[in-house]
């Protein structure tokens, strides 16, 4: 008998923007990225995903202005196009989302670098609460000099410091999440009381970046920590994914380019103790899928044709931190020896798998990221799209597919009507949710019951589990404190001090 195949997860990747990885699409007529400040645009795209059984909704989010291009500080090329601008926080739609559905999963971006631990605790704690559990962190440390500005720095922090301060930030939200209430503080609390005072406690966290004595303002939610994603491919980015995250997305233009990050993520992850086969990977693609290949193409053509060649370049200078404004229309970055080497390798990877004698302008350089940016883009048939999305799982190790959009919610409806039943004929997609009304971790994994971190991952060591009157940790610390410790207990489990002084 044959072996089971492995069944895709599939994400639908979107932004609360009139444009995500589309600039200028929003002139096509039948997008409706204009409808973005209407909740029920988003309620009934996150119905519609749900009965094709996607796994989850995954909002990108930025926090400032794409305006590097013929910058510095110009938005003129950003603002008529709708280049991730202008765009809202995804976070106040997911409740709304969570009442009209019951399985499909809300993933959230939100960044360590301009907000508070103690505050991002408490807002997907609430949202975990209003959503049964089915929300998600995308854990991000941004990457615009705009958002930095605009948060009160001159500049942005140093890449690989941001990622320090986002190792110490998570520990600290563990700590809230984790470790600030027992597990049945609540349920099973004294008489007449709403919850048991000494099931709450302090988590007393200081550190080098933050001090947060706590304890959690919100009880615990069904998930507690979120369902972890990270979306980072720096070395210090995939020490951090390897670190910290349940799920990885990873860009890539070909299934070959994106399997040595597969390969490093998950052998960090084995180094650090965590089964590297937990940690799902998912890839980001543009499919454009239509009744044949033609007809494919024919439509991927026209949805181009409205694309905004300025706008495009103005998200790659946001996303690169280069300026192509100061080139001329018809420099080949790959032999211009006065453009930044990270722009030459960029380009030079591009070039790798496109046709021959293709110039590498800006105009080609628009082009190439005017629909689905620097994600692959597979383009035909139901068949061929199937047959390309196999490939990807076999060649790249990846789990599953984070699917963005040309025209919103067009291209999510070829995708269900087309692509969807063909996965399903393969047994490449499930026919229905792991666990019907479960959480996001248990529809992730596959596993009812699983709504909690593994107890492999590093925030598992916070737990406060019922019937534990000092947790692990809080002894840990008691030893470099020289105190009892976090947990304001004596060791005969005494409440010293219960109210923050
Ligand atoms: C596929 C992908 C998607 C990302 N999406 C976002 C996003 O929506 N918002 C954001 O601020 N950063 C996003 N990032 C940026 C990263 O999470 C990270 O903060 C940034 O890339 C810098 O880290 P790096 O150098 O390790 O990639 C994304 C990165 C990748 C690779």
């Amino acid at each position: 008998m044959a072996p089971e195949k492995k069944q895709f997860i599939l994400n639908a990747f979107v932004m609360q923007a009139p444009g995500h990885l589309n600039p200028g699409l929003f002139k096509y007529p039948n997008d409706k990225g204009r409808s973005y400040n209407d909740v029920k645009h988003w309620m009934s795209l996150a119905q519609k995903l749900e009965k094709a059984k996607f796994h989850a909704m995954f909002f990108a989010d930025v926090l400032g202005g794409y305006d590097v291009y013929n910058g510095p500080a110009n938005l003129d090329a950003t603002i008529p196009a709708a280049s991730q601008f202008p765009i809202n926080d995804p976070l106040y739609s997911v409740p709304a989302m969570a009442a009209v559905t019951e399985s499909i999963g809300f993933g959230v971006t939100a960044s360590t670098t301009y907000e508070s631990p103690y505050a991002m605790a408490r807002k997907f704690s609430t949202v975990d609460h209003l959503s049964n559990g089915r929300v998600a962190w995308n854990i991000v440390t941004s990457y615009l000099d705009s958002a930095a500005r605009n948060f009160g720095l001159d500049t942005q922090i140093e890449h690989d410091k941001r990622y320090e301060i986002a190792h110490e930030y998570l520990d600290v939200t563990y700590k809230l999440w984790e470790g600030s209430w027992r597990d049945d503080a609540v349920t099973n609390a004294p008489k007449d009381s709403y919850a048991d005072s000494r099931g709450v406690r302090q988590i007393n966290h200081k550190g080098e970046h933050f001090n947060v004595p706590g304890p959690h303002i919100c009880e615990p939610s069904r998930q507690r920590t979120p369902f972890l994603f990270q979306a980072g491919t720096s070395s210090a980015g995939r020490k951090f994914a390897a670190t910290h995250a349940e799920a990885i997305f990873l860009n890539g233009h070909t299934a070959e380019l994106v399997r040595p990050s597969v390969d490093s993520i998950r052998a960090q992850a084995k180094e650090f103790g965590r089964d590297p086969q937990s940690i799902k990977i998912v890839a980001g693609l543009l499919v454009v899928v239509g009744e044949t290949d033609e007809k494919a193409k024919e439509k991927y053509e026209l949805l181009a044709s409205y694309g905004d060649r300025e706008g495009a370049l103005a998200l790659f200078g946001g996303w690169s931190g280069y300026d192509l404004g100061r080139y001329g229309d018809d420099e080949d970055f790959r032999f211009l020896d006065t453009a930044p080497p990270a722009v030459r390798s960029m380009v030079n990877h591009w070039a790798s798998s496109s046709p021959q004698g293709t110039k590498w302008n800006k105009k080609t350089i628009a082009e190439h990221l005017i629909i689905g940016g620097n994600g692959a883009k597979i383009i035909g048939s139901a068949k061929t799209c199937a047959d390309e999305l196999e490939r990807w799982m076999e060649v790249a190790d990846v789990d599953g597919f984070n699917l963005s959009y040309a025209s919103i919610p067009e291209t999510f409806d070829d995708i269900i009507e087309f692509l969807i039943p063909e996965l399903r004929r393969r047994g490449l997609f499930h026919e229905d949710y792991a666990v019907p009304g479960g959480t996001l971790r248990e529809n992730y994994l596959g596993a009812k019951g699983r709504s909690r971190l593994d107890e492999t991952h590093p925030g598992a060591k916070y737990f406060w589990k019922a019937g534990e009157d000092v947790p692990a940790y809080a002894r840990v610390e008691a030893k470099v404190n020289g105190s009892d410790g976090a947990n304001g207990h004596d060791t005969n489990g005494k409440s010293k001090k219960r109210r923050l002084e």
